[in-house]
């Protein structure tokens, strides 16, 4: 099994370094999109302090639809557009939230959240899904989570583009 060796107790740049290192470990030889996805989510679940949901919602059709996630059951699917996660994925943008009860259209799928980022998944300008992080603290994220999670996203794409199953 493959045990994490992050420091969650680093700085910011330094944790996402760790955690952009750690994703190319885990992907590396793996084709599986599913596999992929679902590892990547348990890396940022369990690396990244105060979390309480971290996943990914995949493009399906007109809509996104929850994908390999940690943390409580959400909402299964999200119009684009709408919420937090719709936002990210029309405007093909990150979005920070830094209190969910202030954004207009917020979709509360565990009331614990009270801080939210979504970072749009891209592969050559088309849409794929959305990495989508829920925080208890307020303004937990910043630019250099932004910063480090798009770098992610980044690293995750070519382990993913080889196929989501419909
Ligand atoms: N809050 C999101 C919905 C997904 S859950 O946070 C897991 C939104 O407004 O799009």
């Amino acid at each position: 099994m493959h045990e994490s060796r992050i420091d969650s107790s680093l700085p910011k740049p330094q944790l996402y370094a760790q955690l952009v290192r750690e994703l190319h470990a885990l992907i590396a030889g793996e084709t599986d999109a599913i596999a992929n996805l679902a590892n990547a989510a348990a890396l940022l679940y369990h690396s990244l302090p105060d979390l309480n949901w971290a996943g990914f919602y995949l493009l399906r059709g007109p809509e996104l639809v929850v994908g390999p996630f940690q943390g409580k059951p959400a909402c299964v699917r999200i119009a684009l557009g709408k919420g937090v996660c719709g936002t990210a994925a029309a405007r093909r943008a990150t979005v920070i939230v830094p209190n969910v009860h202030e954004f207009a259209g917020h979709i509360a799928c565990d009331s614990a959240s009270n801080s939210e980022i979504v970072i749009p998944m891209l592969h050559d300008a088309e849409l794929m899904g959305v990495l989508d992080i829920d925080s208890p603290k307020l303004a937990r994220f910043d630019e250099l989570d932004q910063a480090g999670l798009e770098e992610f996203v980044a690293v995750l794409m070519p382990g993913i583009r080889a196929g989501i199953p419909e």
